[in-house]
């Protein structure tokens, strides 16, 4: 019998009977099959990764049937609710919420390394003026490789909380002086009477010339954001850190690694996406056009901000972002947003329609998102730029479970379709 690849033969059925099964603490057991290819001669094949645990982690848990998103065993709902992201990335990077004290000491060092060092600034002007704000962050988190050589023996636990920190501490810089340096406005450095959030608005938005006013609404609809999108488990970019660190890579390097995998339009490039189609459907009554399109086999068209991996059910962080959203909009007197107008209908649409339905498609994370920034006055180009601000909390607590855990290189097998051992001969 062939496969879909139509060169190979399927075998005979292999059993997983023999192998051992590890329990988690809540979610699937996993098959372990890392005897498999001594014992039985055998790989397992799972392309995309749909079935695989490619490692074990106790940082977030996502039930995507039921819709929970857990960080380190708390509701994202009750986070929203009640934290700082100060609290959450301590929480994140650390297992436990910060006490007032240990809050206190993660401010501070956070105070302490937000500045950007004085040559990467000078990184900037090599990039053009219209460069993605992704690009400029690619290159300029690599290019923190080469710096901070008193702690780069990442076999020690204080060099690692050190990357880590600085990481976190500097991202939001590095993002807002990819948008300052494109529009030509001076740099802006962070200014420690204000906090994580608030910082990064007055580095995005402030003038040099004026005093920057805090909107506590804006802070915390920038708060929530960054709240929401801190980690999410095994994701692209994600894995690609972790692949990345495995070999024992600079951090700032697999952090760079991390942003480049983001940018995609299937990943955190797709609030991006988002954007450009809603001010594309223009109005609710070009919906049903564009359902029609998102629907045709031979239309490679998506319905972007749609559909999930791993969420067969609403995706828990787009029913915070709608509802801060409508308050952000209402707050700013856009309440009539066309955005938003052609948003809801959208999701109403597609919500009740018999294929989104059988396909358990919903709305995700970036449905929203892009709305929302908009209206604060983030430029499209930057959503993603304030994904990867977000995430780099999650890719640092991940890079710092995998060095804890001595964690060795990742090596993927491959099920070969190529040509067998043949005889040179020349044609
Ligand atoms: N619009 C229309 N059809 C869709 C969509 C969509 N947005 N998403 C999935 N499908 C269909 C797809 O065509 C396929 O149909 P069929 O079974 O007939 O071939 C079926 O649903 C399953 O699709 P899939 O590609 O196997 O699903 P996946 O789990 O690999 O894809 C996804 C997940 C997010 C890449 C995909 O849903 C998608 O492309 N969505 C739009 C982009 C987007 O919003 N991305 C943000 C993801 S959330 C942010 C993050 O975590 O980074």
């Amino acid at each position: 019998m062939s496969n879909q690849f139509g060169n190979f033969v399927i075998g005979d059925t292999a059993t997983a009977n023999s192998l051992p099964i590890l329990k988690g603490s809540i979610g699937p057991d996993a098959v372990d099959v890392r005897s498999l290819l001594d014992k039985q001669g055998l790989l397992t094949y799972d392309p995309g990764f749909r079935s695989t645990a490619s490692c074990q982690s106790a940082i977030t848990y996502i039930d995507g049937d039921k819709g929970t998103l857990l960080y380190r065993g708390y509701p994202i709902e009750q986070l929203a609710e009640h934290c700082s992201f100060d609290e959450v990335a301590h929480l994140l990077m650390h297992g436990e919420l910060p006490s007032a004290e240990e809050l206190a000491g993660f401010r501070k060092d956070i105070r302490d390394h937000n500045l950007l060092h004085d040559q990467v600034l000078s990184f900037y002007r090599g990039f053009r003026r219209d460069a993605h704000p992704m690009a400029v962050m690619v290159g300029v988190v690599g290019a923190l490789s080469a710096f901070y050589q008193d702690a780069q023996d990442y076999s020690k636990d204080a060099d690692q909380q050190k990357a880590a920190i600085r990481l976190v501490a500097k991202m939001p810089a590095i993002a807002a002086a990819s948008f300052t340096y494109s529009i030509g406005r001076p740099i802006r450095h962070p200014d420690n009477s204000f906090d994580y959030s608030s910082n990064f608005l007055q580095m995005m938005f402030g003038k040099p010339s004026e005093p920057y006013i805090v909107d506590p609404v804006l802070t915390r609809a920038i708060e929530l954001i960054l709240i929401l999108h801190a980690d999410h488990e095994q994701n692209a970019s994600t894995s690609t850190v972790r692949m990345a660190a495995s070999s024992g890579a600079n951090p700032f390097a697999c952090l760079s690694a991390g942003i480049a995998t983001l940018w995609g339009p299937a990943h955190g490039g797709a609030n991006e996406a988002v954007l450009t189609m809603l001010e594309e459907i223009g109005s609710p009554e070009n919906i049903p056009n564009i359902i029609k399109r998102a629907k045709d086999k031979n239309d490679p068209f998506r319905l972007m901000g749609f559909g999930h991996r791993v969420y067969k059910n609403y995706d828990p962080r787009a029913a915070i972002i709608r509802d801060i959203t409508r308050k952000t909009l209402a707050h700013l007197g856009m309440e009539n947003s066309p955005l938003m107008a052609t948003a809801l209908e959208l999701e109403r649409i597609a919500l009740s329609d018999e294929y989104f339905i059988n396909k358990k498609l919903y709305p995700n994370v970036d449905f929203y998102s892009g709305i929302l920034l908009r209206a604060m006055g983030f430029p499209s180009r930057m959503f993603t730029a304030v994904f990867a601000v977000a995430r780099t909390v999650g890719w640092v607590s991940h890079w710092l479970e995998l060095k804890q855990e001595g964690h060795g290189i990742d090596r993927p097998r491959q099920l070969y379709t190529g040509p067998a051992q043949r005889q040179f001969e020349r044609k």
